[in-house]
Parts: C-alpha cells; structure tokens; sequence
C-alpha cells in the first residue's frame, strides 16, 4: 500500500532562475491545499545540512509570484557531495519526518537529489524526491523549458536594444556576452530576437572569418555603420572576439558582458505559469507514491521522468532555430 505523504521538503539550489519562487508558491499551496505539512529547507541542501529551515503555510508564500530570485535563497554545496555531508542532511530529514523533498534548480541539483534518496535507501529510510527544471541556461536534457529562460531572455533582449540605440548613434560594433555556462539557448534566443549582425555559440564550431569578419563587412559594403554581435559565454570570450574584430576589421569595438543581470528581474508570464504548474505536478506525483522524478516539459506538456533516465538524457540543439538565424543574417540579409 502506499505511504501517505505527511510532510515534504522543498528547496532551491544552484543559480537562481526568475520563477524559482512562483515555483515554491506552487509547492507549498498545492501540499496545503491537500492537508501536507510543508517545510522550506533554506540555502539549497546546506539547509539539510545546518537544519537551517522554516515552516511554511499559505501565507509564507504571499506576494511572491511576482518576484524574481528566491525567497529560500540558494546556494552550490560542497559538503553535499560527500557521503558525510549527506548523512547530516538525512539525520535532519528525519528529524523533520520528511517524506519526500521537492528540489527546485539544474542538473547539480538533482544528481544532489538522487545520491540523497539512495543513501536513504540503504539506511533503510525511504525519501522520495522530485526535481523541478530551474535555470536561466534551458540546459537540462529532460525538459525542453526551464524556468527562467524566458524573462532572462527578455532581459538580454532589452539590454541589447539600448546598447542598439547608442551603437548606432555613434556608428559602434557591438559584442555583447551572454550566460549560458556551456549552451548557446540563450544567446541564440537573444540573436533572433534583436535581429544580431553575428551570433557565436559554443554547439557549433566558431569560423570566425566566415561567421563574423564576413557579416561585417558585408554589412558595411551594404551601408550599416553598426553591428551586434552576440557571444555566447560557452562559445568565448566578448574581450578577446572585440580585440580580434579590432585586429582584423579595424573597427573599435565596444564590449557589453550582461552577467547576472540577467539572472534577475519579475518573472515572465510564461515563466510563472510553468513554475506554477510545475510545482503543483511536483506535489501531486508525490501523493502518488512516485519518487526520484523530474518534472519537465515534452512539447508543451508537463510530464514527470524517471530521475536516473532523465539525468542521461541529452537535449537535441534546435539547430532549426539556428537554420532561421543564419537565414535572416546572412551574407544577403547584411542589414540589422
Ligand atoms: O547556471 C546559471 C548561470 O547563471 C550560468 O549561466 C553562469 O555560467 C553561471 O550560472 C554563473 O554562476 P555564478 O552565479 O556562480 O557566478
């Protein structure tokens, strides 16, 4: 028979993702809403770690959908990769009587997840966790959306449209780095959307003589006294792509990294839609006796996978977004 669930856990941990906390809303209003005790473990699994936690109800989780970073807070730990740190953090699972954990971040996290769950397991003590698919990067194999890539997204795209008006008043190229640790999502999202001159992402091998030297000049052959080129962070650093234009172009480039801005901000619609409906899938698979899932996104959907299945699963790049990119910049399209 299954176990009721009393009591779950939730937390966020890694980089914060504008949504992590319409996510946390989800979570704790769904458990409330079907008589679950819910505690908010704080600082990622440090939390477990230093029984640093607070108890949540409806209210805890007032005026927050709105807001970006996490009201948990979040944090890399290091003390939970080791067997010892973990064991800390089961002692404190215990303590609290958690059945289950919902862990709210990327990849890190939810290996983090899994390694808790078995190392239970052996102990004999059963935990169920379920993982939700946060980060500004969209880098997670088994979900084609993680939250906070949309208002990152748009994010960048605002900065990139003032950086615009000024480059073209001074008649400037511009590079502009985005995040994405090792994916280009957010930096290809971001080129379509402003119309960039050139775009460099680390799934695709950089020419730089076809992919910038020849986009400039054509564009300049063509009458633009103004350029936008979007560097992926994975894909090289803006200094060194400026100072190489500077070399072989012999324009003055300025450079723009956006950095954590980027990381910030009021979530997006479609961001506090997903985290909501993420959370409450999150809850509600728990209920249902099924642990060490993920909870992702497959054409729309929002379905739940297998943790260990879903952590091997390797997210095809949508090269036919890049085939649209290429096509509106290329060498016959000069023009921003
Ligand atoms: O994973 C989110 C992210 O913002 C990446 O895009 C970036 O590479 C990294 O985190 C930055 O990490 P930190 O906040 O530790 O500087």
């Amino acid at each position: 028979m299954e176990k009721q669930v009393k009591r779950i856990g939730v937390l966020t941990s890694g980089g914060d993702a504008p949504g992590m906390n319409a996510a946390v809303r989800a979570v704790v209003r769904t458990a409330v809403n079907h008589g679950i005790d819910c505690i908010g473990i704080r600082r990622g699994w440090n939390g477990l770690i230093n029984s640093d936690f607070i108890h949540m109800n409806a209210a805890s989780v007032s005026h927050i959908i709105n807001k970006g970073g996490t009201m948990l807070y979040t944090a890399r730990s290091e003390e939970f990769r080791e067997p010892s740190g973990r064991a800390k953090a089961l002692a404190t699972c215990k303590l609290l009587g958690l059945d289950g954990i919902v862990a709210i971040g990327g990849d890190g996290t939810f290996r983090g997840a899994l390694a808790l769950s078995r190392q239970a397991a052996e102990s004999g003590h059963s935990l169920q966790v379920v993982g939700i698919p946060a980060t500004i990067d969209n880098d997670i194999g088994c979900s084609h959306y993680t939250i906070g890539f949309d208002t990152a997204c748009n994010t960048a795209i605002e900065c990139v449209d003032k950086l615009r008006d000024t480059m073209q008043s001074h008649e400037r190229c511009s590079v502009v780095e985005v995040m994405g640790r090792h994916a280009g999502y957010l930096a290809l999202y971001v080129g379509i959307a402003v119309g960039a001159t050139a775009v460099l992402i680390p799934e695709r091998e950089v020419d730089f003589e076809r992919d910038i030297v020849e986009k400039i000049r054509r564009a300049r052959l063509a009458g633009t006294t103004h350029y936008m080129v979007v560097v992926a962070e994975g894909a090289g650093s803006a200094m060194d792509i400026a100072s190489r234009i500077h070399d072989e172009i012999g324009i003055d480039p300025r450079v723009t990294v956006l950095g954590h801005i980027q990381r910030g901000g009021s979530p997006t619609a479609r961001d506090r839609e997903t985290a909501s409906r993420m959370g409450y899938k999150a809850v509600v698979t728990l209920m249902e006796g099924r642990g060490n899932r993920i909870v992702g996104t497959q054409n729309g959907r929002i379905v739940d996978l297998d943790m260990e299945e879903a952590l091997q699963m390797v997210k095809n790049f949508q090269m036919d977004r890049y085939e649209v990119l290429e096509s509106l910049s290329s060498t016959k399209n000069p023009l921003l």
